[in-house]
């Protein structure tokens, strides 16, 4: 919607996120596969990760950061108007897990819906989820990155099941009472390249069999290096562009806030965007790849360290499965 099209900004006014209390390290994967904390460290820059306990579903996590949204920002369930759930790990093919979230948390006249951009999710949600406060149609948006991934990774394939963890992380959107709000975006997605990172069994192409379980359909799979220079090129391109078409260079920023997939394509983007350090949100090192989590956790800990005032510009940016990709530039509120 273009800036004269807004009947109203979509303000971030509340950030909040939940990671597990386990800690993996990579000496513990040590353990499980033929790896090496080095190369871990060296190739990715993550040195642990946490996972969720076995019985316990994707929707734990998106419980817990819906209530401390409406903890934080003292409000009843009820004030809510939508509830958007980015996830590539619900906790069942349907009901949506953003349901399960809504009946959680008791908010009565809502709606709610799981959306499914894989590492892009959180930018694909947030631009949604704020489209309803600018055309004036909500007041109130809980836009939630929630991911398992210990629930879909082979620990018997070590190029990918080192770089993932669990987390969720999220935002409350509001009709920003001044200039502070969703400035822009830009999202993409491209299906030619499926294979390069999917789960391929499980779904209506490859319904659950003895078979499919026997092959190992039902975890991620992913072309590590086909999806490194995708990832590099689109995570640096988009945020580029995004500045650029709103006059904008990285002098600008406060902070850029990528997805943590890998150290080296985040020092990529920064770089191309001539960012110093101070300006890259970066936890990858504890967290890993937590999916569509990466993004609103690094959010909401920066928020929590005091690194965000009125006024200063964030942009947000994700690459992922699809293959898709998006930046989404705000000014930050109180
Ligand atoms: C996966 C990734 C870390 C691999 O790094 P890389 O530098 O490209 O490494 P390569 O795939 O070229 O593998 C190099 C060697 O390390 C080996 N290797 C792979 N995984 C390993 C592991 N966990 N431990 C030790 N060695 C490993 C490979 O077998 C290969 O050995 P070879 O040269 O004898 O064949 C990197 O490609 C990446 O981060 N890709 C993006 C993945 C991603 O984040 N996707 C999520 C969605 S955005």
């Amino acid at each position: 919607m273009t800036e004269e099209g807004k009947k109203f900004r979509a303000a971030i006014t509340a950030t909040a996120h939940f990671l597990p209390d386990k800690v993996i390290t990579n000496a513990d994967l040590e353990r499980l596969v033929d790896t090496s904390d080095g190369w871990i460290r060296s190739r990715t820059g993550i040195s642990e990760r946490r996972f969720l306990p076995e019985d316990e579903p994707t929707s734990t996590m998106a419980i817990a950061v819906a209530q401390e949204l409406l903890a934080r920002r003292e409000i009843d369930p009820d004030d809510i108007d939508l509830i958007i759930v980015a996830t590539i790990t619900p906790d069942m093919i349907f009901p949506a897990t953003a349901c399960l979230v809504q009946h959680a948390i008791g908010a009565s006249g809502v709606w709610a819906y799981d959306l499914s951009a894989a590492c892009s999710g959180f930018v694909f949600a947030v631009a949604t989820g704020a489209q309803f406060i600018e055309s004036g149609a909500h007041r109130r948006v809980m836009v939630i990155g929630a991911d398992k991934m210990s629930s879909i990774l082979d620990f018997e394939d070590r190029t990918t099941c080192v770089l993932f963890g669990d987390g969720a992380g999220g935002v409350l959107l509001e009709r920003g009472e001044d200039e502070a709000g969703l400035i822009d975006f830009e999202l993409y997605a491209d299906g030619a390249a499926v294979e390069c990172l999917h789960i391929k069994g499980g779904g209506s192409l490859y319904p659950p069999s003895h078979e499919t379980v026997d092959q190992r359909m039902h975890y991620i799979r992913q072309e590590g290096r086909t999806v490194f220079r995708f990832a590099v090129e689109k995570m640096a391109e988009v945020s580029a562009s995004l500045l650029e078409r709103n006059g904008l260079t990285g002098a600008d920023l406060k902070l850029f806030v990528p997805h943590q997939a890998n150290k080296r394509i985040i020092d990529a983007a920064a770089q191309r965007m001539d960012l110093p350090p101070e300006k890259v949100m970066m936890n990858i090192d504890r967290y890993a790849n937590t999916t569509a989590a990466t993004i609103p956790i690094a959010l909401a800990e920066a928020a929590d360290q005091g690194r965000l005032e009125r006024g200063d510009l964030v942009l947000m940016t994700g690459v992922g499965g699809g293959l898709t990709w998006g930046s989404t530039l705000f000014r930050w509120g109180d």
